[in-house]
């Protein structure tokens, strides 16, 4: 049977305050036009607060009919309370994935925040004290889990879903200083294994928007503060 191209627009950061309604709205009406899956990266309230939520969850409400992931960005962790942002959303039609597989028009999707930790040889390890031990514990745990969802799918084509990056590519523009905590080499390692089709990324606000993985998986930061220069909060990409 030949594969019909998926259209999925992307995006991220849109750090949703409580009085950003309408601030999407126009885009999410074009996306829903122009596109047959929505991804939403992560970052998507400032403060991570239900109420915030509320505002982007009624943009969405108002335009968007195509189907609708998304993964959690730290800015929604910021107040304790990710479960009651997730909830929001998933009430929306958002399905929030935390280390969770999803088919959706025969092709898998896998997603997770992932965390920080650097990249390739100076990649941040498990030694020293156990507050380190403990950070590189988490961003273990990430790839894991991330690892866990992959080898969930079944499907032909498998979209990976991250708010960290899992390569240093998408970084450029960042300072050095902090693109140990944009990302994580970790995460890339089950993207490589399970020969991943593409993935999508945010949290790299000043990054560029396209790279690949060291085994030449496409790798997309869909950042909308990164997509400014298109003059596009999203991107749409045909698999
Ligand atoms: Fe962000
Ligand atoms: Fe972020």
């Amino acid at each position: 049977m030949p594969k019909r191209a998926l259209r999925i627009a992307a995006t991220a950061d849109l750090h949703y305050g409580k009085h950003s309604r309408g601030t999407l709205h126009e885009a999410f009406a074009e996306i829903s036009s122009s596109a047959d899956l929505l991804l939403l990266c992560g970052d998507l309230t400032d403060y991570g607060l239900p109420d915030e939520a509320e505002a982007l969850v009624a943009d969405i409400r108002a335009a968007v009919r195509i189907p609708m992931l998304a993964v959690l960005g730290n800015h929604d962790f910021e107040s304790g309370q990710p479960e009651l942002v997730s909830k929001v959303l998933e009430d929306a039609g958002v399905n929030v994935l935390n280390g969770e597989a999803i088919e959706i028009a025969g092709v898998g999707f896998a997603g997770i925040s992932g965390f920080g930790g650097g990249f390739g040889r100076r990649m941040l390890n498990a030694w020293g004290e156990p507050l380190i031990k403990q950070f590189v514990q988490e961003s273990i745990s990430h790839a894991v889990r991330l690892e866990q969802a992959l080898a969930k799918l079944q499907t032909e084509r498998r979209i990976v879903v991250l708010h960290y990056s899992p390569i240093r590519a998408t970084l450029q523009g960042e300072d050095p200083e902090i693109f140990a905590f944009l990302g994580s080499s970790r995460l890339e390692e089950p993207i490589n294994r399970f020969r991943a089709s593409a993935v999508f990324h945010g949290h790299a606000h000043n990054g560029i928007l396209d790279g690949a993985t060291s085994t030449g998986i496409p790798v997309y930061n869909v950042s909308a503060p990164a997509l400014h220069k298109t003059g596009k909060p999203y991107r749409i990409v045909e698999l």
